[in-house]
């Protein structure tokens, strides 16, 4: 028995696989540009009625994931609470979306303080805030170990830990 690999030989007409995979994806990359999303509307091309009137957190919402969820929840009637640790972009965000029906309220807190995280969560339920969504933006990527004052290693305690003990919140 004898075991045949059908293997078609490359038609010297036909461009490389990779010249022919460039061409595939090459079709998309204008859409992921900051002018491909305007040219097909922006955010405003999201209509989401069901976030009228909702309360919703997102952390680093100073980041360019974070304030353009902002826009998108404002925009559609939320109360946004953007949390990030630079007090001057936070008020540039809640200048920039103050036109939007929706309102955004800065909050500022460390990623890297389990202090500022659990006076965030105290803040929030002594007001007596409920939150209907939170959206666990905030990241980094550190390409060195950095231990936080709280001796954990930063990425870990800014990605995981302490999203993690605002989710629990
Ligand atoms: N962009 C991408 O292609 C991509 C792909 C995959 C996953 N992601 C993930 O998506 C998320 C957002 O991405 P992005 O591109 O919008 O990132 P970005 O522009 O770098 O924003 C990150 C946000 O996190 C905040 N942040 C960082 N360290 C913090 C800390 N210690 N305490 C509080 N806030 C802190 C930043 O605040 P400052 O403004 O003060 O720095 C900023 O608001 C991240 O988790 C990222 O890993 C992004």
């Amino acid at each position: 028995m004898t075991d045949t690999l059908n293997i078609t030989p490359q038609s010297r007409d036909q461009p490389p696989p990779i010249v022919n995979s460039g061409l595939f994806f090459g079709r998309f990359l204008f859409s992921f540009t900051k002018l491909g999303y305007q040219a097909h509307g922006g955010s405003q091309s999201f209509s989401y009625p069901q976030l009228l009137g909702k309360n919703i957190m997102i952390t680093g919402a100073t980041g360019g994931i974070g304030a353009a969820i902002a826009d998108l929840c404002t925009r559609n009637g939320a109360r946004v609470y953007g949390i990030g640790r630079n007090a001057e972009k936070l008020d540039a965000i809640a200048r920039r979306l103050s036109p939007q029906p929706g309102d955004f309220i800065p909050l500022k807190a460390d990623f890297s303080k389990a202090d500022e995280i659990k006076n965030l969560i105290q803040q929030m339920t002594q007001n007596g805030i409920k939150i209907d969504a939170l959206i666990n933006n905030v990241g980094i990527l550190n390409h060195r170990y950095q231990q936080t004052a709280d001796g954990h290693d930063l990425m870990y305690a800014v990605n995981l830990l302490n999203p993690y003990r605002l989710t629990e919140g």
